[in-house]
């Protein structure tokens, strides 16, 4: 149900580099961690970029939206120095270069799509072919635990992923979950849902592992808690802790 790592560094490296950047990744790395969830949005020209927030301001100075600017344009921006001064200079990753630098270091991905509002279709497309154009031989090959999981919220762009790459395994992102999550689930050929640990309790998730799904929380930052959620038979989460939580920590749990 779940051929993946257990533990995954939220938006790269959690809270203790700059989101979403390949410093995140040198930082979960670091820690240990091979595993890691990150979002993945549309800029102008319709390249895919590691962005969690579908406007600039926070996490890049400027304003407007991130589908205002051509990639070449994100990528010069700084994603860095809101973070730290030691971080100055890390740019908006294009996500083809943040996935071959994951590939290329042996990092799981969970890869977000999260597509600004009104892209949803052409953002679940594109993140998940520039995804088959990474991982073809893992893909053929059926090396399930290799290829990434694709999530998201929109379940326009997890269909248009499924449509796209059928290949590729897909999850859906819901913060509670619904009571009409099966036909849901069922209809867009999801593997695994993703769920706000805040709003799970044990019996739903007996009710989704009973069916066969996978069962992912984000994001959960206390160790406590986390060793409930795994109990209740979480099959992983992601989290922002990877100082407190290691990448062992499921398995040390048991
Ligand atoms: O993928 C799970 C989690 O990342 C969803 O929330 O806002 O951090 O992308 P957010
Ligand atoms: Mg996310």
């Amino acid at each position: 149900m779940w051929p993946y790592q257990k533990v995954l560094a939220h938006r790269g490296g959690g809270k203790l580099a700059p989101e979403n950047t390949l410093a995140a990744l040198r930082c979960g790395l670091a820690h240990g961690y091979r595993a890691v969830e990150f979002d993945v949005m549309l800029a102008r020209d319709g390249v895919p970029v590691v962005m969690h927030d579908p406007y600039l301001g926070r996490t890049v100075a400027g304003s407007g939206n991130v589908f205002d600017y051509d990639a070449d344009e994100l990528a010069g921006m700084d994603a860095g120095i809101w973070f730290g001064k030691q971080f100055q200079g890390e740019p908006v990753p294009l996500f083809a270069d943040f996935a071959a630098f994951c590939k290329a270091n042996g990092i799981w991905m969970n890869i977000e799509i999260k597509p600004a509002p009104g892209f949803e279709l052409e953002t679940g497309k594109a993140v998940a072919e520039a995804t088959r154009a990474l991982f073809t031989f893992e893909i053929g090959a059926g090396e399930v635990a290799q290829v990434p999981l694709l999530s998201s919220f929109s379940e326009t762009a997890l269909a248009a992923a499924r449509d796209a790459a059928p290949d590729i395994a897909r999850a859906v992102l819901f913060d509670a979950i619904p009571r009409n999550w099966r036909p849901r689930v069922k209809k867009l050929g999801a593997v695994a849902i993703h769920v706000n640990h805040k709003h799970l309790t044990a019996s739903l998730a007996r009710e989704v592992r009973l069916a066969g799904f996978g069962l992912f929380c984000y994001t959960v930052n206390n160790p406590i808690r986390a060793r409930e959620i795994l109990a209740w038979g979480v099959d992983g989460f992601c989290t922002d802790r990877i100082d407190l939580i290691g990448p062992d920590f499921a398995a040390a749990a048991k």
